[in-house]
């Protein structure tokens, strides 16, 4: 945790905690049953199945996840145990819109290549025709969910000269809408989007939502962005359209089996690539963590927390 988190825990909290910087499930059920928590604050790092729930210990009334997603944590099973979930929405918006967005300028333009020369010692100019990237600004921008983070991107492409239209359950009143036009089948959307940008929570209803059917529908030389869950995303089908050119390059936060990435990502010249890094920056990693503790707060003095989720 960020340090003014770990002094607010260590000021307010009867808290344990462990020192290694990611604990195992078995650590974590280990020393739930030693202390008997009435919370347990985690982050997505931290898978929560159906038998991880079952074998915490009855005090455990409250799991905080220091995270906006919550597909690490088996919600049915926590159900069943009557024991509460909360998350930290609202304070990593704007950073991950940030991240989504430094992924489509980093994918456009070719970024880590131009930064493999550079660390390769350039040496010479570059031709006129050589290593070329995709202008970003004005181009069409699709976006696939429309929440909070969606929107954030929005605001961001419109400073860009972007036309961007979204796909979204349902579509949003024209205030939040802000001039961004709504296609309401996914498939009508993408032969439209020249850049594809991803924020849809990971679970279930979105497993492999873009697949080898879907990259075909893009237009060609499309770039795709994945801020989200690497979850959305049949990795296959993903190397297949860029070794077709059907797309011209990818950015990408996150992937399916993290972090440990297929070692096709290692060596792929055409991908602008983060290790899930859309909340790292100092202000929003604090923001989530006090907002946990909010949460966890207000659950053990008997009210209902803000991020209950439902
Ligand atoms: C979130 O908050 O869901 C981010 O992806 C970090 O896990």
């Amino acid at each position: 945790m960020p340090d003014a988190v770990a002094l607010r825990i260590a000021d307010e909290f009867d808290a344990w905690t462990l020192p290694a910087i990611r604990m195992t499930t078995e650590e974590l059920l280990h020393a739930a049953h030693a202390h008997r928590p009435e919370a347990l604050m985690l982050s997505s790092g931290t898978r929560l199945d159906a038998v991880t729930v079952a074998a915490l210990p009855d005090e455990v009334r409250l799991v905080a996840t220091v995270s906006v997603g919550h597909d690490h944590i088996d919600r049915a099973a926590l159900r069943t145990r009557s024991i509460a979930l909360t998350n930290t929405p609202d304070v990593l918006t704007e950073c991950n819109a940030d991240l989504a967005f430094l992924l489509i300028l980093g994918a456009c333009r070719r970024t880590a290549e131009h930064q493999a020369v550079i660390r390769a010692g350039w040496g010479r100019p570059l031709g006129m025709t050589e290593m070329l990237g995709i202008r970003a600004s004005g181009r069409t921008l699709g976006i696939v969910g429309m929440g909070r983070i969606g929107r954030a991107v929005a605001r961001r492409a419109r400073g860009f000269g972007m036309t961007v239209l979204y796909h979204n359950r349902t579509r949003l009143p024209p205030a939040l809408e802000d001039g961004a036009g709504f296609v309401p089948e996914l498939h009508a959307l993408l032969p439209r989007c020249q850049i594809l940008s991803l924020h849809v929570p990971g679970g279930p209803a979105t497993e492999g939502l873009i697949g080898a059917a879907e990259l075909a529908l893009l237009p060609p030389d499309a770039v795709l962005v994945n801020a989200a869950r690497g979850s959305l995303l049949d990795e296959d089908a993903l190397f297949a359209a860029l070794d077709t050119g059907r797309l011209a390059a990818a950015g990408l936060d996150v992937f399916r089996n993290e972090p440990h990435v297929d070692p096709r990502f290692l060596t792929h010249p055409r991908l602008f690539l983060t290790p899930h890094v859309g909340s790292a920056t100092r202000e929003t990693r604090t923001a989530m963590g006090m907002r946990a503790l909010d949460n966890i707060a207000a659950f053990c003095a008997g009210q209902v927390p803000d991020d209950l989720v439902g």
